[in-house]
């Protein structure tokens, strides 16, 4: 049984957004102790993601340090490289709270955070000094119902500009369901008119897609994206169904909207990066994320097509040796099917 283990119950006694800031908080003070624990390393683990050299391929995913105060910590637990964000081109408060929950017996969250961040020009140079981790920067359209329609996209746009020379990889959140208009870029239409206004950096640019997209749709965005010289995808988001949970339907019922996260988003992820790694050439990164909490599910994924994983959600339940503990079971399990490394 781990510490963690043992702290959990008091832990989720507390507002999950307030244990969220004060465990950062502590975290961010004592990252030296806490790189001595958490901290494996292994030759056989390294790999790259575009130019990056990856000591691992487990990232932290979108929506833990949207403002980019964490990248200390994040390298002390053990992380290969992390995404910071998402970051609006103007600051927002986010959503009325409460607005994150937890779903215990299912492992699983529920946030309607709604894009909450200090703007990009207010991260830029904040961004600009990290060195601990490689990292890429998620960018997303501002929450404000009365963006619509070009202004949108300009809105969209102008985060990028302002953040676009800066980090190894850049990723245009395009699928939030939490924007107050609840209105996402993720129809081909919209894709297109977004990515043929954007004035690209050399940086790699990726995208990233709802788990609830239809393989249909997917593959018609994909296409756009494709002919934009778009250089990855990040597979997925959050959901907005509510499938595979064993909670109350009423509690869950009684929480109302927001973005899933967390262990049920699993069961499809390794046929949707499948699907995608079949229809995108071999060598243009697939990030996989959701759910995502053992080293055989991301042995799973990296066998589906992924070239390195995210994670979230898997921190709140599993704690912060989530990291060292799939890293050291990625190892048991290459040795057990002859693998020698990623690539
Ligand atoms: C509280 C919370 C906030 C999130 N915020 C963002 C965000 O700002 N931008 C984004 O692209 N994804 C965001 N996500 C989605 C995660 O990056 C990830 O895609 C999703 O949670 C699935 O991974 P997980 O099951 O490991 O959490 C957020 C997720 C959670 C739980």
């Amino acid at each position: 049984m781990r510490l963690y283990d043992l702290l959990k119950p008091l832990l989720f006694k507390i507002d999950p957004e307030t244990i969220h800031h004060i465990s950062c908080s502590l975290g961010n003070l004592s990252a030296g102790i806490i790189r001595n624990l958490f901290q494996y390393e292994n030759e056989r683990l390294k790999t790259k993601l575009f130019d990056l050299e990856l000591k691992n391929p487990v990232g932290l995913a979108a929506g833990f340090d949207k403002n980019g105060k964490l990248s200390s910590l994040m390298s002390a637990l053990g992380f290969g490289f992390m995404e910071v964000g998402s970051v609006t081109f103007r600051p927002s408060q986010g959503n009325p709270k409460p607005r994150l929950f937890r779903l215990p017996r299912d492992e699983a969250l529920i946030n309607r955070l709604g894009l909450n961040n200090e703007g990009a020009s207010a991260i830029l140079n904040r961004l600009k000094k990290i060195s601990q981790i490689p990292f890429g920067i998620n960018i997303a359209k501002t929450n404000d119902a009365e963006l619509i329609g070009e202004e949108a996209q300009e809105d969209f746009i102008s985060a990028y500009e302002v953040v676009k020379e800066v980090g190894g990889f850049h990723i245009l959140n395009v699928s939030c369901p939490n924007t107050e208009d609840g209105k996402t870029f993720e129809n081909p239409a919209s894709l297109e008119a977004l990515l043929s206004r954007l004035n690209r950096s050399k940086i790699p640019l990726l995208i990233k897609f709802a788990p609830d997209l239809d393989e249909g749709v997917l593959k018609e965005n994909i296409s756009v994206c494709e002919s934009k010289d778009i250089n990855g995808y990040v597979l997925s988001n959050t959901s907005s169904k509510r499938e595979d949970l064993t909670e109350d339907p009423v509690y869950v019922g009684s929480i109302g909207k927001g973005g899933l996260s967390g262990v049920p988003l699993f069961k499809k992820l390794p046929t949707r990066v499948e699907f995608v790694r079949s229809i995108i050439s071999r060598d243009k990164p697939i990030i996989a994320v959701g759910g995502i909490d053992s080293g055989d599910k991301v042995f799973q994924l990296l066998r589906a097509g992924a070239s390195c994983v995210e994670l979230y959600t898997g921190l709140v339940y599993k704690g912060p040796s989530i990291v060292k503990e799939i890293n050291m079971e990625l190892i048991r399990l290459m040795d057990q099917h002859k693998v020698e490394r990623w690539n």
